[in-house]
């Protein structure tokens, strides 16, 4: 009975651990800090020491993988605690010592987000076999994970798996010069509202004109996803948006182009394309401004 017990108690810690590396907080945590007390995140630019670990320093994204095999062996005490097999787990936690002693050092600015005593604390704890104990240390050690990664994984991200958009440059098919992400940006607008601005004054050709430019810019566009994206794009840029271009131009063909109409397809275009592919890259892009030298 009090092993059943000490299993699942053991086993609502460990979801709990798990998510302490995400970094969300969890009800054990509240329970410890109170619920006034929610985590916060920030999106911090890394130290530069963190720059030999990332290409094009390093040929591999060595800090990632690091982790990548800290949270392996992490899991690995785990697994076998789940499964009651305590000698593979102390094994398991052997190899978790050694790698987060060696994280520890990596970048000297993040050592006080380590803590060894904790560390060597879990291994007296799955030396005694008390699941109490070990569920305690084990919460304790996913905090020191948890509370890097609210600090510095967003940060990371934008810095190293992000290109810069500021760095692309894109092929304008209308101009047929290299302009900026941005400065391209701003040149669709244009086009964007040129359309509709043109219809409201009644000169439908000037309407046509703008459109004819929107449409080669939004195909070219599609290659510029190119620069970061090596497989087809499935929104934004894709054979459904693009319809809803193409139903634009069969109206603007017409001698009277119905501005309502245009109006309607302009918006739809707007949200299903501009605003839902800034809702995912201009976070990225906003930071990398901000850190610009
Ligand atoms: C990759 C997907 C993507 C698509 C599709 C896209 N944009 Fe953008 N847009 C961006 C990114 C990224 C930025 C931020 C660039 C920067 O800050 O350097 C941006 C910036 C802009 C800006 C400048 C805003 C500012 O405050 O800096 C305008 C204007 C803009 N886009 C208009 C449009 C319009 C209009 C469309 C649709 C016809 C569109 N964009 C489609 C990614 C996209
Ligand atoms: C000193 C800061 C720090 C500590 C402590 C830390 N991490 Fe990390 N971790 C990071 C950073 C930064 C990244 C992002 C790396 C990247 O994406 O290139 C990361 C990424 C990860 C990832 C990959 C997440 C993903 O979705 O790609 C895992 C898994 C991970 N850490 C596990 C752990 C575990 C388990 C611990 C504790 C035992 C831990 N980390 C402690 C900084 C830390
Ligand atoms: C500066 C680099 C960059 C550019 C340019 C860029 N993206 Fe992305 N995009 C990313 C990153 C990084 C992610 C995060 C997930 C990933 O790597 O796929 C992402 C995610 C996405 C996603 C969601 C995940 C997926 O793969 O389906 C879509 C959809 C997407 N981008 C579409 C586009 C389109 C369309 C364009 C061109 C108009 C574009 N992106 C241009 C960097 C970029």
């Amino acid at each position: 009975m009090f092993r059943a017990k000490g299993r699942t108690m053991m086993l609502i810690g460990l979801i709990g651990v798990i998510s302490l590396i995400i970094g969300f907080s969890t009800f054990i945590s509240l329970a410890a800090e109170g619920p006034d007390k929610r985590p916060s995140y920030s999106i911090t630019k890394p130290p530069q020491s963190m720059d030999q670990y990332y290409p094009p320093q390093s040929q591999a994204p060595v800090y990632l993988l690091q982790m990548f095999e800290l949270e392996g062996a992490f899991s690995g005490i785990m697994a076998n605690m789940q499964q009651g097999n305590f000698e593979a787990a102390q094994g398991a936690y052997q190899g978790f010592l050694a790698k987060y002693k060696e994280l520890s050092e990596m970048v000297p600015e993040w050592k006080d987000y380590f803590d060894m005593e904790l560390v060597e604390a879990l291994g007296e704890a799955l030396q005694s076999g008390d699941p109490g104990r070990i569920q305690q240390t084990m919460g304790g050690v996913g905090q020191t994970c948890g509370s890097c990664h609210r600090d510095n994984m967003l940060g990371t991200w934008y810095r190293y798996a992000w290109k810069d958009f500021h760095e692309i440059s894109v092929q304008d098919p209308v101009s047929q010069q290299e302009v900026g992400w941005k400065d391209y940006m701003y040149m669709v607008a244009g086009d964007f509202g040129g359309i509709g601005g043109a219809l409201q004054q009644g000169q439908a050709e000037g309407a046509r004109m703008a459109y004819q430019s929107l449409s080669s810019r939004m195909e070219g566009l599609k290659k510029a996803c190119e620069n970061c994206h090596e497989s087809e794009r499935l929104y934004y840029v894709s054979e459904d948006v693009m319809e809803i271009l193409d139903t634009m131009g069969a109206e603007l063909t017409k001698e009277k182009p119905n501005p309502a109409q245009i109006g309607e397809l302009s918006g739809q275009l707007g949200m299903v394309s501009c605003r839902g592919c800034h809702l995912v890259h201009m976070p990225a892009a906003m930071v990398q401004e901000a850190w610009k030298e």
